[in-house]
């Protein structure tokens, strides 16, 4: 049976698939290469179309050998959601409804989606676990809870099954060296503090010095790409025991750190202070978020192999200094 890997082609998306590939699994690749890249396909099929495109959905579903999708196709960008939220509504969830209709109308057995920590919005508690009230800040979080809800009543009313991922901060790189992070427009705050390293870079902005944080800058649960690709085979794996799945499960280490602490862990690194320059807040940025993954823990038996930080931004730094124009490199 094959997988359907929309957004495969991109960050967390292609560790995906290559995850997938290793253990013997057979993923397709729906992506436009409108973010994504060829090259980080890992040998797996592409089928390039728009993964909201029926007559594409039709043709791909209609043999009867998928099962499942993996739904990773999405804009993920916070500040642009709060500029733009027009287009995050239309991609994260009128289109990404379109792609739902076509795994019932195939009776697919189950949807593993792209979610976010972003559904929680400020956090009253600290670590969050799944049952915190979620009031996303930003309009990139509201169609993350949005499109999770759609799969709670397509699961209750029509027996889909899902399993709702919910990313703290993804960061890192394939520790093969070859697949990474490489966004058009990088907003990131990893790869911005690795290339702020260069001698001529622009100083990079630290947005927001007086959150009510230890230091006044926000703090985030940074967590590896591939320890995200490994939760998502996991998914899987309980979706095909179960008959039908329906839940949401944070991805984090557990372990907060402030703007200013990564950049004293990227200095740490790479063997130079990367350059900052103290800026105003952000538009829609909570103060701290850092997950309780105790349910994934427990539940999906999911481990994390690279908890700290240190090798989180040692892996994205291999990465940048093997490819500092990302792919075109
Ligand atoms: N930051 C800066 N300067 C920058 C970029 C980021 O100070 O140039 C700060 C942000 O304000 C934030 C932190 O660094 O406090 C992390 O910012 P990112 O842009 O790297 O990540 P976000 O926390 O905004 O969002 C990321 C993903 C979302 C996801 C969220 C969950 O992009 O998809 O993590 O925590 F929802």
């Amino acid at each position: 049976m094959r997988i359907l890997v929309t957004g495969g082609a991109g960050y967390v998306g292609s560790h995906i698939v290559r995850r997938l590939l290793e253990g013997g699994a057979a993923p397709v690749v729906l992506d436009d290469l409108s973010l994504g890249h060829l090259q980080a396909l890992s040998g797996a099929p592409l089928v390039q179309a728009d993964f909201a495109d029926e007559r594409a959905l039709d043709e791909l579903l209609g043999a009867g050998d998928v099962e499942f999708i993996v739904h990773m196709a999405a804009l993920c960008e916070v500040g642009e959601s709060m500029r733009d939220p027009a287009e995050y509504y239309r991609t994260n969830l009128t289109r990404s409804l379109a792609l739902l209709e076509a795994a019932r109308r195939h009776a697919l057995r189950g949807v593993v989606f792209s979610s976010s920590a972003a559904v929680y919005g400020e956090p009253e508690r600290v670590p969050i676990d799944e049952d915190h009230p979620q009031r996303p800040t930003n309009a990139y979080g509201e169609t993350k809870l949005a499109f999770e809800r759609a799969l709670t009543w397509y699961q209750r009313a029509y027996g889909l099954s899902f399993v709702a991922l919910r990313y703290f901060n993804a960061a890192g790189a394939h520790p093969d060296g070859d697949l990474g992070e490489d966004h058009a427009v990088e907003s990131h705050l990893i790869p911005q503090l690795l290339r702020a390293t260069c001698a001529d870079a622009e100083p990079m902005p630290v947005f927001g010095c007086d959150y009510p944080t230890r230091d006044g800058t926000c703090v985030r649960d940074y967590v590896h790409v591939v320890d995200l690709a490994e939760a998502h085979v996991l998914a899987l794996d309980r979706m095909r025991e179960e008959r039908t799945v329906g839940e949401a499960f944070n991805l984090g280490n557990g372990s907060g750190f402030s703007v200013r602490e990564v950049i004293d862990v990227v200095e740490r690194v790479v063997g130079v202070r990367p350059r900052t320059r103290d800026a105003p807040r952000r538009a829609g940025d909570p103060a701290t978020l850092v997950a309780s993954s105790a349910r994934a823990a427990s539940r999906l038996g999911w481990r994390p192999r690279y908890p700290q930080l240190e090798a989180i931004v040692g892996s994205a730094w291999e990465w940048h200094r093997r490819h500092p124009h990302g792919y075109a490199s």
